[in-house]
């Protein structure tokens, strides 16, 4: 299935998680790309620092923090990267994992003056969690309600003064009292080559592989469709590989054979991308369509082809999303080696 890909930029498991683990940089001198949001917070990070040993008194934590962009570039890396910075704490939970304000007391209560609480998929938070955490963010405080119909009431619990990172890969699905509390309020982008071949020489060093030249990682930074999670996750394919087929040296051969192999080619499409492209092309004659029809053609989900084929499409530019649909665009043709006749669809105003 979709979701079990090589190039899906979620996590494939929970080993990957520990995989990554060893290759996360801890520090933010050691993080790479991602400059101005990292110059921007570096700023914020030494205000607060600087305010606090000035006051002398408990840290003063850093402003709550939104954290959003597509999956797998880094946003939980950079809240710990955060922590470590400020010299605090970093408590992790998630959107889905709070199901009641209630949860929520046992993660504020134990919370240290500046401490981080790291909620991923901030999104998908329940509303009645989402009102209980405003005072948190707030006053610092909890309001829970003890008892029951007339004796019902408010009982306020403070907590210490801590930061809120939310991530989120839908900002536009946050409430906008939500979104508002947040004063600090970061993207993260698509890496270009250059960043993720520095990763890559990186994460090679971390685990101790030969690499015959720079070629060798420039081939696999092209094939990691702007995302740190899937270059690593090439890297460990092409590791594999050339252990047991190359001597153990990574040479530009065999990151191309590894991930042809896989089905991943030079730019970094798999079947299901090509399968995606050919179905526009093939059977509705390169567009405009709807989302709901390709995936009923190709027997897929749609969400999986809008979260994890369609934003690397549009990102390289093969596919425009119009108000009338999803089209091919020539590059996209070009790849494919087909022959199109596009329609004017391409060329209206893209919806985002
Ligand atoms: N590994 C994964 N993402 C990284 C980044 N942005 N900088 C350094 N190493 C990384």
């Amino acid at each position: 299935m979709a979701t079990e890909r090589l190039l899906s930029p979620k996590p494939a498991a929970p080993t990957e998680d520990l995989a990554n683990h060893a290759l996360r940089p801890e520090t933010i001198g050691e993080y790479i790309g991602q400059r101005d949001l990292i110059e921007r917070l570096t700023i914020a990070i030494d205000a607060a620092k600087m305010r606090t040993s000035k006051a002398g008194g408990p840290p003063e934590p850093l402003e709550h923090t939104l954290l959003h962009g597509p999956p797998g570039l880094g946003k939980t890396t950079l809240a710990h990267v955060v922590a470590k910075e400020l010299g605090s704490n970093l408590y992790t939970t998630s959107g889905p994992a709070l199901a009641r304000g209630t949860d929520l007391v046992s993660h504020l209560t134990r919370l240290q003056p500046g401490d981080v609480l790291f909620i991923d998929e901030i999104h998908r938070l329940p509303t009645p969690v989402e009102e209980f955490i405003y005072p948190a963010m707030e006053d610092f405080r909890i309001d829970v309600t003890v008892d029951a119909g007339l004796h019902a009431r408010t009982v306020q619990i403070p907590c210490k003064p801590f930061t809120l990172i939310g991530a989120t890969t839908r900002a536009g699905l946050l409430s906008s009292p939500l979104r508002s509390r947040f004063g600090l309020n970061h993207h993260l982008r698509y890496y270009d080559h250059s960043d993720l071949a520095l990763i890559l020489t990186r994460s090679a060093s971390l685990l101790g592989l030969r690499i015959d030249s720079t070629d060798a990682i420039d081939a696999i930074a092209r094939r990691s469709r702007g995302t740190p999670r899937i270059a690593n996750r090439l890297l460990r394919r092409v590791r594999d590989y050339a252990q047991v087929r190359a001597g153990g040296t990574v040479t530009t051969s065999a990151v191309t054979e590894a991930l042809e192999l896989e089905g991943v080619d030079h730019l970094g499409l798999d079947e299901l991308d090509r399968n995606y492209l050919r179905t526009i092309a093939a059977t509705y004659k390169g567009g405009p369509v709807g989302l709901e029809t390709i995936a009923a053609t190709m027997n897929e989900d749609s969400g999986t082809l809008e979260d994890v084929v369609e934003p690397y499409l549009l990102q390289i530019g093969f596919l425009a999303r119009t108000r009338r649909g999803r089209s091919l665009t020539q590059a996209s043709a070009d790849h494919l080696g087909l022959t199109l006749v596009l329609p004017t669809a391409t060329t209206e105003q893209a919806l985002f």
